[in-house]
């Protein structure tokens, strides 16, 4: 499977009759190694996270609890993927737009990164997002 172009991803699901039970591990379930895990949560009703991108940053998106969307634009056209299954991942490559919205009252997304934090792999700017792409 190639990594090139977002998608969705089915992780595994031991079901139980006490509790379903999903998990990750690098180079399995997701095509690198984790290096950073960060949540996203308490976000108000309405709320956008604000767009960006990442130069050389993979991701991997999952909702843990409740749905949102998260709208990803690889410079010619935008997808938006509803998440709402805490057994789906979504795969997001290097160098893709992307923006969260219409998170549901108390919901938590996990977003599982390749890199430690670092501000200089974000691009921030939309024209210079669309620049980048247009010389890739
Ligand atoms: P950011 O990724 O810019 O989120 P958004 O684009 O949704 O606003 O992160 C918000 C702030 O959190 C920013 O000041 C940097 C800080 N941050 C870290 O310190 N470490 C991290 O791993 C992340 C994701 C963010």
């Amino acid at each position: 499977m190639a990594f090139d172009q977002p998608q969705i991803l089915n992780l595994p699901k031991i079901y139980d009759s006490r509790g379903n039970l999903s998990f990750i591990e690098s180079y399995a379930q997701v095509p690198f190694a984790i290096a950073r895990a960060y949540w996203i949560y308490d976000v108000p009703g309405g709320q956008v996270r604000n767009g960006h991108a990442f130069r050389t940053q993979q991701e991997f998106i999952i909702a843990l609890s409740g749905s949102f969307d998260v709208v990803l634009d690889d410079g010619i056209q935008e997808t938006r993927f509803h998440m709402s299954r805490s057994y789906f991942g979504l795969f997001v490559p290097p160098m893709t737009w992307r923006r969260m919205d219409n998170f549901s009252t108390n919901s938590i997304a996990l977003v599982l990164s390749s890199t430690p934090y670092d501000a200089d792999d974000y691009i921030e700017d939309y024209d210079e997002f669309k620049k980048a792409k247009s010389n890739e």
